[in-house]
């Protein structure tokens, strides 16, 4: 966008939110990180931890790995009950309830992005599995879209597995596998994710898979 664009624009913006709101969020970017931020500790922190570094005893994982698309679609999708609604979903039920009140408007984006610039957390290895069948595994199905080191893959929407506590993956698997995530049927990537999910043969399998992703972890 030509430079000229960009400060007329700025200087509309900056008008209507003195003249609309006289909100921080409006008066530049960095007021909207600082409001995500706000956010971010107030409604999210006692689950997730300060950082976004994951509370286990809460069942609460790890955030900073996601990626900004991953995590504002998730929000979105918990927001609209695409994620979290099945009634055997109690964790899922748990977050949609803190995110409900927020509504699907653009603080979910800033909020992601702000989550996203929180520095990287090293989850510990807490799933015991064949590192050597895991990666097998992992190699046939799971890289072409998560990436050879579980980095994820923007254009295939695939989030990055590597970097997000393994409990909560163990979970996510087991869920998919159930129908209780990605039984939605507006949730194309879930769906999508749960036929993946389902190729592996059986809960020792998914254990193996998921001790070589968190094995894939680089120590912080
Ligand atoms: C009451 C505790 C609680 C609060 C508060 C909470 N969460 Fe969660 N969140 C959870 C739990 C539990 C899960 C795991 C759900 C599951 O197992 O499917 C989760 C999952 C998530 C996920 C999905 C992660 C993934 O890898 O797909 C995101 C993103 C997330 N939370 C972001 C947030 C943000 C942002 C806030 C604040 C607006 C927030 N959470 C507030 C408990 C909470
Ligand atoms: C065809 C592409 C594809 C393949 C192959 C694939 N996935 Fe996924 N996976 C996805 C997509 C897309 C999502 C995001 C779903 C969503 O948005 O809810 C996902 C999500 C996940 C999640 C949830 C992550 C989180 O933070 O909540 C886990 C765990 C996962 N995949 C593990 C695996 C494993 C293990 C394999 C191999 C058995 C695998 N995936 C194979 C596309 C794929």
């Amino acid at each position: 966008m030509p430079v000229g664009t960009v400060t007329v624009m700025r200087w509309v913006k900056s008008f209507m939110c003195g003249w609309i709101l006289l909100s921080a969020p409006c008066h530049s970017e960095s007021g909207v990180a600082a409001s995500a931020g706000k956010t971010f500790s107030a409604t999210c922190a006692s689950c997730h931890g300060d950082r976004a570094q994951g509370n286990r005893a809460l069942q609460s994982p790890a955030l900073t790995a996601l990626g900004p698309a991953y995590l504002q679609r998730q929000l979105q999708d918990f927001i609209s009950g695409r994620r979290g609604s099945h009634p055997q979903d109690i964790y899922g039920a748990q977050m949609r309830a803190a995110v409900g009140p927020l509504g699907s408007g653009s603080g979910v984006n800033a909020l992601a992005a702000y989550i996203d610039s929180l520095p990287a957390v090293a989850p510990k290895a807490t799933v015991e599995g064949d590192l050597k069948r895991g990666k097998d595994f992992y190699t046939m199905i799971c890289g072409a879209c998560h990436g050879a080191k579980a980095e994820g893959n923007i254009p295939l929407q695939s989030p990055a597995l590597a970097g997000t506590d393994d409990w909560y993956l163990l979970r996510q698997m087991q869920n998919f596998r159930a129908g209780i995530r990605g039984g939605d049927a507006d949730d194309v990537l879930g769906q999508q994710m749960r036929s993946m999910a389902m190729t592996l043969p059986d809960e020792a399998t998914v254990r193996d898979v998921i001790a070589y992703i968190q094995s894939l972890v680089v120590p912080q």
